[in-house]
């Protein structure tokens, strides 16, 4: 059997983890994006954003020739049997998902292809978008070219993308002929996990159900957070406890700032309105999304029972991307956080390991109320506060009483719960993390 060639449309996240990896796996790829500098990027062997692994496995592609870049979608459409659909699907203003680059690249292939070609939802779509774009495929293509629709929806964690292509805990391929099914299990065949087969929609749906179900994972433990802020318990304890429960387990149980990025607040809109459209009522995911919403509150009711006021404070920050090991700061709690205490009046000292860049292109610095750092320990110097945002192995590891010596007032204020209370405590800081009883003075 021939080898498939393929293509991937979209060079963003999903779709350069998704060209990298299967080139790596022996087949040869097409990308594209219609970002010209992007491509002018990757045609020179940078990534145009951080992802641990992706540079090596996108030199590597292009050592063996198995990685062609381009500006538009002609040559891909021509060369390529299986064309991933990797587009970015934004939020509308009301939640639902805006698919007009879907369908304008359905059009694309639609007018262009010749011969045998099957196109693969990648990117996260609501149910019933494989019959949109194959009703655009029939009034375009005017039976031209054989083409297929499947789903194959991608359960990548920025950050862990590159291990999570090449070692899934499942493969979905939703697809309804044979040809479609084989081709897909074809491109598959080394991969060693559950590979569940289904009909389109039921694929389309999984991926949806799936961030909405993480979603609801962590809003439900932020929900017991604020109880246990409430009541003086530890909701580290109770996470640790109720995941020991396998039919529970442990992970997307830490409570803190709630989930940001790309994926989840937007997915967790979308498949409320999409449950709403088919008149089904969604209320619990708009309670998802509402406690999601109050984390951002919640931490600044800590701040104040801190510092009083943020007023003239410097106050620390450490941390802006949505999560670790990521430069991407789409719809993180730092976004949220620093435009309120700015508007307090207080003096921020921004470090991030990788995220200032980005950081900076959406808040240019300002020397007279907030300034980036080159490290955490700039970031503690004079100041009264160090705020951890986001949840950065480094952020653990650091020596606290060299913080203490640089900072006016040794406050800790924890939205991620990564610190040792005891370790900060015992070198004299006072300690505010979420859902867990604060460590200060007043306390004893
Ligand atoms: C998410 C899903 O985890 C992937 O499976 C999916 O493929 C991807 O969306 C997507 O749809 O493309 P990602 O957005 O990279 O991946 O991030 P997550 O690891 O899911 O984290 C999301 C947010 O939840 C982060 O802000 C993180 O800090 C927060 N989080 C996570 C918590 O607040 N508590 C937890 O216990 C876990």
């Amino acid at each position: 059997m021939e080898k498939l060639k393929i293509g991937v449309i979209g060079m963003g996240r999903v779709g350069l983890v998704t060209a990298t990896a299967f080139a790596s796996l022996g087949f040869e790829v097409w990308g594209s994006d219609k970002d010209k500098n992007r491509i002018e990027k990757l045609k020179r062997g940078k990534t145009p954003f951080f992802e641990p692994g992706l540079q090596e496995l996108l030199n590597k592609g292009i050592e063996k020739n198995a990685l062609h870049f381009c500006a538009n979608n002609k040559e891909l459409i021509a060369e390529a049997d299986v064309l991933f659909l990797c587009v970015g699907t934004p939020s509308r203003e009301d939640g639902s998902a805006d698919l007009s680059q879907v369908e304008e690249v359905a059009r694309e292939i639609a007018l262009q292809a010749k011969g045998k070609k099957l196109i693969v939802e990648k990117s996260t779509v609501p149910v019933k978008t494989a019959q949109w774009i194959m009703r655009t495929i029939n009034l375009y293509s005017r039976g031209k070219a054989d083409i297929e629709v499947a789903s194959n929806p991608e359960f990548l964690r920025e950050g862990k993308a590159i291990e999570d292509f090449l070692k899934p805990d499942r493969i979905v391929i939703g697809a309804e002929n044979e040809t479609a099914k084989e081709k897909l299990l074809q491109l598959y065949e080394k991969f060693n996990c559950p590979k569940i087969v289904t009909d389109i929609k039921t694929a389309e749906i999984i991926k949806h159900a799936s961030n909405a179900f993480l979603a609801t994972k962590i809003s439900f433990i932020n929900l017991v957070a604020d109880l246990c802020e409430a009541t003086g318990a530890d909701v580290n304890i109770v996470s640790d406890a109720m995941g020991l429960d396998r039919r529970i387990g442990r992970a997307f149980l830490d409570a803190g700032l709630g989930y940001g990025g790309s994926c989840l607040p937007k997915d967790v809109k979308a498949f409320t309105l999409i449950g709403e459209n088919f008149g089904i009522n969604f209320n619990l995911l708009k309670e998802v999304d509402r406690i999601n919403d109050s984390r951002i509150d919640r931490f600044l009711e800590h701040i104040h029972q801190a510092l009083w006021t943020a007023k003239s404070k410097v106050l620390g920050i450490l941390g802006l991307s949505f999560k670790p090991e990521t430069d991407d700061i789409r719809e993180t709690a730092a976004l949220r956080i620093i435009p309120k205490l700015l508007e307090e009046g207080a003096y921020l000292k921004l470090y991030d390991p990788v995220a200032s860049k980005a950081f900076m292109e959406q808040f240019p610095e300002d020397p007279s109320s907030f300034t980036y750092v080159k490290s955490p320990y700039e970031s503690a110097r004079d100041a009264h506060a160090l705020l951890i945002l986001t949840d950065w192995k480094d952020f653990r590891e650091l020596d606290f009483k060299k913080i203490k010596k640089l900072m006016i007032t040794p406050i800790i204020i924890d939205g991620r719960n990564i610190v040792d209370p005891e370790e900060v405590i015992s070198v004299g800081f006072e300690y505010y993390p979420m859902g867990r009883r604060p460590w200060h003075p007043g306390r004893f």
